[in-house]
């Protein structure tokens, strides 16, 4: 695949790259709609759902990229300088969204600009992270071009492979790698969403065979081993979620009015995080039941993190299984960003044999469902649950076709040095 690779990009565009870029996606097992309520996730870094970019750093601001993932319309090719106001076209938006971001972390007024071509495997509105991806790909490539500290070069190796998060345990090293994921969240509002840094913290520190649990509030993070009996598979509904467009600010706006009615009676509430239950109860009549309902999520979902690592542990894989269960009819039922084909999935998924439990994961409103299998089941369960799925009676021809992957946890972002 390399090697078409590296055709097609001195097709494109004349001259051969240095650099290959790997980019995971990557997958919340649980602590879903909680990092911006300054609460735990814990995710993973899916190394075989991934982002290949190859990368050529120029002399001068031009950035071109072509992608062999956008259709004709989609405008796979697209030309521009670093020093360029916002264009139309999405995916141009984030590469632009990382490229201001790092303007301003770096204080540099010019920056100097790439050759990319990228290769993804990872499903585009999946909940999977497809966009976080360019994001942290366009940092890792601007890093590459123009150094990451002081100007300097060492992200940008002259022989072998630098895995970011893996690079050093000092100071500095853990810096950087803070500084990278916490650019990637200002890109996200720069382009107008508004999520958490969890997602690029998952993408640029994940660690093979480990998920990381994220504070986000402390913005610290610390692995916890995934047991080898078992394995997660992400099944897509092939509903597209739509981060820019979707109901995610109107969910965060009601849970937002009820977490200010309680600090009314308690100033050290800041966030979802600092509500107990006992709190949510006390105060309920003050609320609405939307306000309720909305800012019943995070507080039990918090829970739920922390009894689902403990049941890991203990490998008490039925309770993690049905911990999943719950904060899917959490996330159904009082957060309400599920959709019919996410439900349709979950429910499927939870009847085959193997499964401990599932729900469905990322933003929502479409995308994918992650299921806790046994890891001698996980080939039957793949062919059972994309069966089921697309030969389900509710299923429009529209989605048919949808498919699940094992999601192979891996490291952050890699920089291959090519030649
Ligand atoms: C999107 C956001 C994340 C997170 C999830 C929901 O993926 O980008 O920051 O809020 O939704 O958990």
């Amino acid at each position: 695949m390399d090697s078409k690779n590296i055709e097609f990009f001195k097709e494109a565009f004349g001259v051969e790259p240095t650099y290959k870029i790997v980019t995971p996606s990557r997958v919340n097992i649980i602590g879903e709609h909680s990092d911006y309520f300054d609460n735990f996730v814990l995710s993973a870094a899916i190394e075989n759902l991934n982002m290949k970019a190859y990368v050529k750093p120029r002399e001068d601001d031009r950035i071109r990229i072509l992608s062999l993932n956008l259709k004709d319309n989609e405008k796979p090719f697209f030309e521009f300088s670093t020093k360029d106001d916002r264009y139309k076209v999405q995916w141009v938006q984030y590469v632009q969204g990382a490229i201001a971001m790092y303007a301003e972390e770096y204080k540099r007024r010019s920056l100097k600009g790439f050759d990319m071509l990228i290769d993804s495997s990872i499903p585009v509105g999946g909940g999977l992270s497809s966009s976080s991806a360019l994001t942290m790909t366009t940092l890792a490539s601007l890093g590459v071009a123009n150094g990451f500290t002081n100007g300097s070069t060492d992200y940008a190796p002259e022989q072998g492979v630098t895995i970011i998060n893996t690079k050093g345990d000092d100071a500095e090293s853990q810096d950087l790698l803070k500084k990278l994921f916490m650019m990637g969240c200002w890109a996200e509002y720069w382009y107008g969403t508004r999520g958490g840094f969890n997602d690029h913290l998952a993408i640029t520190a994940g660690k093979k065979l480990h998920a990381t649990l994220s504070d986000n509030r402390e913005k610290s993070y610390q692995y916890s081993p995934i047991p080898e009996e078992i394995t997660f598979v992400v099944c897509n509904t092939g509903v597209m979620h739509n981060q820019l467009f979707s109901e995610y600010d109107n969910r965060k706006k009601s849970a937002f009015s009820a977490i200010n009615k309680i600090e009314q009676h308690h100033s050290e509430v800041q966030n979802a995080r600092d509500v107990t239950s006992e709190m949510l109860e006390k105060y309920k009549d003050e609320l609405s039941e939307l306000e309720y309902k909305r800012l019943r999520h995070p507080i039990t979902e918090r829970e739920r993190v922390f009894a689902f690592m403990e049941a890991l542990k203990d490998k008490n894989f039925t309770k993690a299984g049905e911990l999943l269960n719950q904060t899917h009819y959490s996330l159904r039922d009082d957060y309400e960003v599920t959709c019919d084909e996410l439900n349709i999935m979950q429910e499927l998924a939870i009847g085959i044999e193997g499964c401990y439990g599932a729900r469905m994961v990322g933003g929502g409103f479409g995308g994918c469902v992650i299921a806790l299998v046994d890891q001698e089941k996980k080939s039957d369960f793949v062919s059972k649950i994309v069966d089921s799925y697309n030969s389900h009676p509710n299923i429009l021809p529209l989605n048919i076709g949808s498919q699940a992957w094992e999601a192979v946890s891996g490291d952050g972002i890699k920089i291959n040095f090519i030649g």
